[in-house]
């Protein structure tokens, strides 16, 4: 069945937002059918709010710490989510743990980006500069990217998509961050378009595509 409406995405974010910028621009470009209706921070300072507000969509902050319990805080990010009708939740670059309650009520309907090929290099504490650097002192030939959707821990969802990127000889963690970068920003949009247009099912661990209409 066709949808009539774009997708409507909350994207959470703790930094810079280079893949929230990258989702608006494929928005931008027709290359994606979807919408974002929030952007959600637990970081008051995160470039991500800074792009959301440039762009006139609603920002929020929204921490732990704000919170005398972890039942309101739980409560808070499950009812922003909710109040703005979002059908996806697009972690992107979200440096925390997605709380049970929330995973359960939007389960299979949120995804996280990771700069590598998971399982490899992945897990607590393994983020941005660390994975890139752990890939390099291995020796690895190949990197990537994995789209995968989320569960209550952290980088062990079923894999959406992934993509390989080469390791080159003089890559350095920045070098090779960069490269993986590029591929995130495409990827991401590639996953979500999936979602958008229907075209995921979900058996197990295995997230199949369907063919295009
Ligand atoms: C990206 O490398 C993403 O894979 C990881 O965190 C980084 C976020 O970058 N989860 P940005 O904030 O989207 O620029």
């Amino acid at each position: 069945m066709k949808r009539a409406e774009p997708l409507r995405l909350a994207v959470l974010a703790s930094g810079r937002g280079s893949n929230l910028q990258a989702i608006l621009d494929h928005i931008r470009k027709g290359t994606l059918d979807a919408r974002v209706v929030a952007v959600i921070s637990n970081n008051g300072n995160a470039g991500a709010l800074e792009i959301a507000r440039a762009e006139g969509i609603p920002a929020h902050h929204w921490s732990r710490r704000q919170f005398d319990s972890d039942e309101e805080y739980e409560e808070t990010g499950l009812r922003l989510l909710q109040e703005c009708g979002a059908e996806l939740v697009v972690l992107a670059g979200y440096m925390k743990i997605v709380p049970e309650r929330i995973v359960r009520a939007f389960q299979h309907r949120i995804l996280n980006i990771h700069p590598a090929l998971l399982p490899a290099f992945g897990g607590k504490g393994m983020y941005g500069h660390f994975v890139h650097q752990a890939v390099i002192d291995y020796g690895c030939k190949v990197t990537g990217v994995t789209v995968h959707l989320v569960d209550a821990e952290y980088d062990t969802g079923p894999p959406v998509l992934q993509r390989c990127v080469p390791v080159m000889d003089d890559d350095d963690a920045e070098t090779l961050a960069a490269r993986v970068l590029k591929v995130e920003h495409e990827i991401y949009s590639e996953a979500i378009q999936l979602f958008a247009k229907d075209r995921i099912r979900i058996e197990g661990r295995r997230v199949k595509i369907l063919p295009k209409e």
